[in-house]
């Protein structure tokens, strides 16, 4: 199977051709406390372009090479899969929590690969104390969300593809603090398919 940035340009594509819609409703009617400028507009369809397109279809593109690379994950993958959800009916959100091999090996996928190693730029709304460190206002900050998604104590061996790190040891799915590739602290994007 190829898998290209189109497979996850088309929900893209037909979101932005929801809010062309929606706005030229709006304009039609001419709500003038509508909340669909033609800024929110342009910024809705670049951030659903810009943040949501690339992201998921890089780590679908990895996901497949790792399981190229490891066939022996693969092969439990589509043992779970078959026993839990067959041949006879498509996936459904309720399967997740009857897959935690399948849950692991996406979050391993993610864990692993560290898509966006420094997240994205932030700046300081105020003066901030860290540690020994006085950050003025306005200072930009970038968190290393590397330091985390391989940190050593809480994945032994982080630069090994193992979704063992989220496994326990009865098989159950091990939730962990360390798993975020959605970035940081209290403004966790949970737009992301994992999130
Ligand atoms: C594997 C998939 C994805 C990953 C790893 C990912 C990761 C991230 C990260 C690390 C950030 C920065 C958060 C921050 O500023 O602290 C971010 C921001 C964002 N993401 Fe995602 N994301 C994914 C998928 C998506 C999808 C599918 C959408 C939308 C459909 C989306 C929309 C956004 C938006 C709107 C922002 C904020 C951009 C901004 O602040 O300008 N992301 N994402």
């Amino acid at each position: 199977m190829v898998v290209t940035a189109a497979m996850t340009v088309a929900p893209a594509a037909l979101l932005a051709a929801v809010f062309v819609v929606m706005f030229c409703e709006a304009k039609e009617k001419h709500n003038q406390h509508s909340e669909f400028t033609i800024e929110d507009l342009v910024c809705s369809v670049s951030d659903l372009f810009g943040a949501g397109t690339e992201t998921t279809s890089t780590t679908v593109r990895y996901g497949l090479l790792l399981l190229l690379k490891y066939p022996e994950v693969t092969a439990k993958v589509q043992e779970e899969i078959g026993h839990v959800v067959g041949r006879h009916r498509s996936p459904c959100m309720q399967d997740r929590s009857c897959m935690p091999y399948t849950d692991a090996v996406v979050h391993e996928i993610q864990r692993y690969i560290n898509l966006l190693p420094t997240n994205l730029p932030h700046a300081v709304t105020c003066e901030v104390k860290f540690r020994n460190y006085l950050i003025p206002k306005g200072t930009t900050v970038f968190t290393s969300l590397t330091s985390v998604l391989h940190d050593e104590k809480e994945f032994p061996n982080p630069k090994v593809f193992d979704p063992g790190h989220f496994l326990d040891e009865s098989g159950n799915f091990k939730k962990s603090d360390y798993f975020m590739p959605f970035s940081a602290g209290i403004i966790e994007i949970t737009l992301g398919p994992l999130g």
